[in-house]
């Protein structure tokens, strides 16, 4: 059965099972959990949503629907709260992981708020630059990195490249040396530890495209090959073992294969592993029912493990790194798998309230889904929804700031919604809404 559809989106009454508990009032349906929501978020007298003072219905209007909206309060506590807490455990520096969204505004903030930022392609380092985060605070990934985007990297004196492959290492040497300077590179090592949605897993193989396999010996030979080469500087090794982590054990089998690394490259190389970059992938809530460790207490276990690790094997403790992503953005949106493919791609679950106002309705069990011609077009697969949601009314999805915005596509030559963010009151923003003129310039012949 299909439910009224609601904006651009359409809630389907799904009637077979519920991963999410079914609300038992009318407050508790209309309640936004502090775990899923921006802090400050709130029904006002209309019983309408607030976000950043801003009424939800007041920033569709002026940017229309879908719309992502950022809280730059929110956001930036969340960046300050990272930084804190990891350089109180031991980090030298937090990046923030441009990959979860990336605008110059947002590369200012977290910027302003002390952190780096990890970029991953050519495209986001010119953004960065943009913005004016200065070279020595970034750090560029790639497991295929081209040479103008190395020659772009070297150029812009960026602080880290991560080697991915013995191909990085020939090109970055070259491109170093060409341009005259020492270039500082860690090398990215896989460690058979896989962390994602709430399991990690830990094997002895290593499954996957990034970084080189510690099993087969080819993260020490690359460590060797760098050693020689005097266009490169090694400080020290990387390591990222997935996403949506949500206690320190994934960390803890990570960190003692890689310090077991580093002890190897000490006594056989004779070269200190000085920092240690742990990468991303602490969890969010996006569900009510998530329940991520407090950002100081994971820092600290984190720090704690690597610290006894490196004592175990006589090894001077490096400074650690870290890349947060999805911890540091989180916003609010309304739309389609081109503005959020991440429940169709890999079941992402997502917490969506009725946001033009509250309703004391009966709840219904709906699914929320997109308008692409795709049958996997779900934006909340399970949603308890008030019944008398109409035409016209706007649904709020929690926590879609990262990898929404930064993986949308023009599907069904849809364009891609704006960013805007709220802060007292005030909107601004950070990405216009594309238009179909902008789609219609990448064709020659339109
Ligand atoms: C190397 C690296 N660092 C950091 C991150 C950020 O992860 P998250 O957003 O889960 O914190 C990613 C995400 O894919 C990554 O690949």
């Amino acid at each position: 059965m299909r439910a009224h559809p609601a904006g651009p989106l359409h809630a389907d009454v799904v009637a077979d099972h519920a991963s999410v508990a079914r609300p038992t009032s009318a407050d508790e349906l209309n309640r936004l959990s502090p775990a899923v929501w921006p802090t400050g978020a709130h029904r006002n007298a209309d019983g309408a949503l607030e976000i950043g003072g801003v009424d939800v219905r007041d920033a569709v209007s002026a940017f229309g629907s879908p719309l992502f909206l950022f809280d730059e309060d929110d956001l930036r506590t969340r960046a300050r709260r990272y930084r804190t807490a990891y350089v109180d455990a031991g980090a030298r520096l937090v990046y923030y992981a441009a990959k979860a969204f990336l605008s110059t505004t947002v590369a200012r903030w977290v910027t302003e708020e002390g952190l780096g930022i990890d970029v991953a392609s050519g495209g986001e380092l010119a953004v960065a630059l943009r913005a004016g985060v200065p070279g020595d605070r970034l750090l560029m990934h790639g497991n295929n990195k081209s040479m103008a985007e190395i020659e772009a990297a070297v150029e812009a004196g960026v602080g880290r490249i991560v080697i991915d492959s013995f191909e990085d290492i020939v090109r970055i040497a070259d491109a170093a040396g060409r341009a005259g300077v020492v270039q500082p590179v860690l090398v990215r090592v896989t460690l058979g530890v896989g962390a994602h949605t709430r399991v990690f897993i830990a094997t002895a193989h290593e499954d996957q495209k990034f970084g080189l396999s510690v099993a087969s010996g080819a993260a020490e030979e690359a460590v060797r090959r760098i050693a020689k080469l005097p266009s490169l500087d090694l400080m020290g090794l990387h390591s990222h073992i997935g996403s949506q982590i949500f206690d320190a054990a994934g960390f803890q089998v990570a960190a003692a294969r890689v310090v077991t690394v580093a002890q190897r490259i000490w006594d056989e190389q004779g070269i200190e592993i000085e920092e240690l970059n742990l990468g991303g992938g602490m969890g969010i809530a996006y569900l009510e029912s998530d329940d991520p460790l407090d950002v100081p207490d994971m820092a600290l276990q984190i720090g704690d493990i690597v610290g006894k690790e490196c004592a175990a094997a006589g090894i001077p403790m490096p400074a650690l790194a870290f890349e947060p992503g999805r911890a540091i953005v989180d916003v609010s949106v309304d739309g389609g798998m081109s503005d959020n493919i991440r429940t169709a791609l890999y079941d992402a679950e997502y917490s969506v309230t009725l946001a033009s106002r509250a309703s004391k309705a009966e709840p219904v069990l709906c699914r929320v889904v997109g308008k692409h011609c795709e049958s996997g077009d779900i934006v909340v697969r399970d949603a308890w929804l008030p019944a008398d949601i109409s035409p016209g009314d706007l649904l709020a999805v929690a926590a879609t700031g990262a990898y929404c915005r930064s993986m949308a596509s023009n599907y069904n030559y849809l364009p891609r919604p704006a960013v805007v963010s709220a802060r007292a009151g005030e909107l601004a923003v950070v990405l216009r809404r594309e238009t179909l003129d902008d789609l219609l310039q990448l064709d020659p012949g339109a």
